[in-house]
Formats: structure tokens, sequence, C-alpha cells
């Protein structure tokens, strides 16, 4: 483990496992700094390049800031592999990038064997306006933006287990980006938020449980899924890390009644490009709501609340 920097104007660093760093310029203006780059998640090379950047690009969001330059990051085997594939995953990727208000200023590659693609993004934020995992209040009530199950439907996608409708309705949910969610969300009082990633919906919210030093309960009856995860979990068809993740979280997770397996193993699931989850007080929350499923972020949903209990766990109701 490095030692944790000192500086006071690094407002967010590494110490909370939050989304991205937070540097402080001005009393007016921070950078908000990721990168994040993945291996493909699905074959079609356009696609994958706008999931990627959107995943990148969602880190920004989470923090409440605004992405301003992007880089790609690129490692893609030339010498065996067609070049027109990397343009497509890249064009993909600037789509994104400008979708999200930013322009793109360069990027670096090197010869690897798999390839992988993502982006370094630069945002700012008002540093009284940054929106941390570390914030959520008992009281809160959670909102999840997006429906789990893109770890799975993965792994169907490439066995060629899922229908050609259900395999778009990943791919889309995964390239949307969480932009509309992060400006919705500055106009309440959003006391903590993160995006759910490759520690699925436990474990980042666990990581918020845990930064926060409060105890959450989700619902896990409310929790929105992409179609046919259930059943196809009830074939096995769970990749490594999302059971990782289950074993993971499994000690810091207390079950009022038993719950389905198959619902655990989905609240586990490691997601790419998922939604944000994000705590605000009640009233806060009913308008935030109405307000997401007006903008087309239609399957938000309230999945749980903030308590005060033992801090850093979840209680699944
Ligand atoms: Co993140
Ligand atoms: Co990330
Ligand atoms: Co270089």
């Amino acid at each position: 483990m490095l030692p944790l920097e000192n500086d006071p104007n690094l407002l967010v660093g590494r110490e909370t496992s939050d989304d991205a760093g937070v540097y402080r310029l001005t009393d007016e203006m921070a950078l908000v700094q990721t990168l994040d780059f993945i291996t493909p998640v699905v074959n079609d090379p356009w696609d994958f390049g706008r999931i990627a950047a959107a995943n990148a690009l969602s880190d920004v969001f989470a923090m409440g800031g605004r992405p301003l330059t992007a880089m790609n990051v690129v490692c893609f085997p030339s010498r065996s592999m067609d070049k027109a594939i990397l343009g497509q995953i890249l064009r993909g990727g600037l789509e994104k990038v400008h979708e999200a208000g930013a322009v793109l200023i360069g990027g670096h590659s090197v010869e690897d064997s798999e390839i992988k693609y993502g982006l370094s993004v630069t945002g700012l934020v008002h540093p009284g306006r940054i929106v941390t995992n570390a914030g959520a209040r008992p009281g809160d009530t959670l909102i999840l933006t997006k429906r789990l199950g893109t770890g799975i439907l993965a792994t169907a996608i490439k066995a060629g287990l899922i229908s050609p409708a259900v395999e778009r309705e990943a791919i889309e949910s995964m390239a949307t980006l969480n932009g509309k969610t992060s400006q919705l969300m500055a106009s309440y009082s959003v006391h903590a938020c993160t995006d759910i990633t490759g520690f699925g919906l436990l474990g980042h919210a666990l990581e918020l449980a845990v930064a926060s030093k409060v105890r959450l309960i989700l619902d896990s009856a409310e929790v929105p899924l992409l179609p046919e995860t259930r059943e196809l979990v009830h074939m096995g068809l769970v990749p490594a890390g999302s059971y990782a993740n289950r074993n993971y979280c499994t000690h810091q997770i207390e079950q009022r009644k038993p719950v389905d397996p198959v619902m655990l193993d989905l609240l586990a699931d490691a997601q790419t490009s998922g939604g944000l989850l994000i705590a605000l007080p009640e009233d806060q929350a009913r308008s935030l709501l109405a307000d997401l499923r007006e903008h087309d972020v239609s399957h938000a949903a309230m999945i749980g609340r903030v308590v005060g209990g033992t801090a850093g766990t979840i209680e699944l109701a």
C-alpha cells in the first residue's frame, strides 16, 4: 500500500475508494481526474468503444463533475489484427466523449496481445459541490439509476446465449452516459454518490457505507434488473468476478430473512458502466426520481435507505 498524499489542495484522494481524485485549483474550481480502461465486453468494436468511454466518463459524473478533456488509453495487437477494428473502437469512444461535452486531446497506445481501451478524463467541479461516497446520512434514501446484470449478460453474449434484442438492451444500457443523471442531481441536496462498476452493487454500496460510516438497508425486491438475467443465473452463468464480489462482501452483509441466492448473485454482479447510486433525503429523492424518469433515465428506482447502526455494513431486506 502506497503512503497517502498530504496536500491541502487534494480534496479527494485515495483514502475513501472514491470514483475520482479531486484537486483544488482556486476557491471556485477543482480538477476531477480519473482513468479507466477495460477489455472487450461485447463483440462489436464500435459498441465496445462507446461502452468503455461511457464507463470511464462515469467516474467524473459520479463526483458531480463536468468532463472537459479526455485522452485515449489503448492496448492493441496491431501485428495480428486489422487496424480498422481499432478505428471503430476509437470512433465509438469519441462519440461518447463529444456527447459528454468533452474534447479528445490525445492518447497513447501500446502493442499488446489483448485489446484494452478506455480514457483518462479530466473534469471540473466547484469545490463546494463535490459529491463523494463519504457523505451519506441516516435518513437518506438510496436511488439506483440503471438496471443490474451487465456482467452476466456480457458472459451470455460471448457464449451466444441471448437474443439480439436482449443483447441490444444490455449494450445500450452500458453505452448510456451517466451525464444526464449527474446534471439532474446537481439541483438536489445529494449527500453521496458513486457509480456501480466492477465490484457490483454490493461492493460499491459497501464502499459507500464504509466511507460514510453508516449502515445501508437494501430492498432487493426493488432493485431493477436487465431482462433474462435471473434465468441466466439459474443456468449457472455467473462470471468469476461476480462470485468473487459476493464472497468478499458476505461477512459485512446481514440478511433479515434469507435472500434468494439468485438475487444475491445479481446484487454482486460485476457491472460495466453501471448506474449511479445516490443518497439524499427522502423528500428530495422522490422529486429526483420523478425528474430522472421524465428525462429518460427510465429505470431509476429507490432501492433502500441509510440508517445509523453498525458503520460499514449492509442489511438485505
Ligand atoms: Co467509479
Ligand atoms: Co472507475
Ligand atoms: Co505517449
